[in-house]
């Protein structure tokens, strides 16, 4: 997707902004503080239909004002949000749109400091990384997720309150467990292969991942998920909640054969964690058919400036389109002279 104007009213920072005329490379310059992520936060908005940090409407709305509205026209269609007093609406084209839908239809995707936590973090971070990516693949996976954290939810109180009829929740457990799996084995197949190649091409080092579950997965995930259940049973009623499952995947990670949050160095995890972002984008574009838009907000600033000059490469060579953000014009050396330059204060 392209973004070609964007219109914020009332949202974080801004009273109003209006850009027009952005081009596949996008740099916003200015000081801490200037508005820079609220600018990328707001784009956000238009896919994910929530900022990078909240959901919160108060939050998110300018202090004082009863609501915000943003608007963007991506290539050539507009979307619409809209959150002011009684008036709530998300829309494509004036007609409303489920956020379900608008993520498959407008595919974004950030990079930020924060992404090392992918590499070096607990095991939670790597699984919102990939349920977000599957998101923007499959407008069913989030139904599927939410199902089954709900029904984990509900088992894990009764095996606190009432551990007779925690057994209620388990056909809801396990059928909407296989189908979250089924969908990530689909995209770590995918992932895997892309994020070891990626690393090679962009740190000249050896990356190894490895998807794996804390309970036996054979072949048919739900008669899986059953046994799994079943075998720990009496253990889940000693720890008093679930023990086996979809929410203790994770992906280890290994760089020249070691662990990388043990061992790997902050940049070679902070690529790493890269590789896997852009593993996230090619699988996107190849998936939908539709590139999906690049924030990078200050995610750049602390690689070594070959490795930064690779990331990027890369994205822009894809001919996706990318918006950054940076304190200073310098910083911005390896975009090129053709990069859009927005400056805040605007
Ligand atoms: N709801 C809100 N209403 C008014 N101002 C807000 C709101 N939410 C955030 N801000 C203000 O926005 C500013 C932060 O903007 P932002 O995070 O975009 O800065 P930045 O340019 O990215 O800075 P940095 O370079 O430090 O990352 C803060 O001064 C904060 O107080
Ligand atoms: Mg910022």
């Amino acid at each position: 997707m392209f973004l070609e104007r964007l219109r914020i009213i009332n949202f974080r920072s801004f009273d109003e902004l209006r850009l027009d005329d952005f081009q596949q490379i996008n740099c916003i310059i200015g000081e801490n503080g200037a508005g820079k992520t609220n600018m990328l936060e707001g784009i956000f908005m238009l896919s994910a239909n929530r900022g990078f940090r909240t959901a919160d409407r108060k939050e998110l709305t300018k202090r004082g004002a009863e609501g915000f509205y943003i608007e963007g026209i991506f290539d050539g269609e507009i979307i619409q949000k809209t959150l002011t007093g009684k008036n709530k609406s998300l829309t494509l084209n004036d007609s409303p749109i489920a956020v379900n839908k608008l993520r498959t239809y407008n595919p974004v995707i950030t990079f930020s400091p924060g992404d090392i936590f992918l590499a070096t973090g607990a095991s939670e971070i790597r699984r919102k990384f990939f349920d977000s990516a599957i998101a923007l693949l499959d407008d069913e996976y989030t139904e599927h997720l939410v199902l089954y954290e709900r029904a984990l939810m509900q088992r894990n109180a009764s095996l606190k309150k009432d551990p007779k009829h925690a057994g209620l929740w388990d056909e809801a457990l396990i059928s909407n467990g296989a189908k979250v799996i089924e969908k990530r084995i689909k995209f770590v197949k995918k992932l895997i292969p892309k994020v070891e190649n990626l690393y090679q091409e962009l740190a000249h080092g050896d990356a190894k991942l490895k998807y794996f579950n804390n309970f036996r997965l054979h072949k048919d995930i739900k008669q899986s998920l059953k046994e799994a259940l079943e075998q720990s049973a009496s253990d889940d009623r000693i720890r008093r909640h679930t023990t086996k499952g979809a929410h203790r995947d994770d992906i280890a990670l290994f760089i020249n054969s070691l662990t990388a949050a043990k061992s790997g160095s902050q940049g070679q995890n902070r690529t790493l964690a890269f590789a896997m972002k852009i593993g996230a984008v090619e699988i996107v574009e190849e998936s939908l058919g539709r590139k999906p838009i690049i924030l990078i907000d200050d995610a750049l600033l602390e690689l070594d400036p070959p490795k930064r000059s690779r990331i990027f490469n890369k994205l822009r060579d894809s001919g996706l389109q990318i918006f950054m953000t940076g304190t200073t014009p310098d910083f911005f050396d390896f975009a090129g002279d053709n990069a859009n330059i927005i400056t805040f204060p605007t």
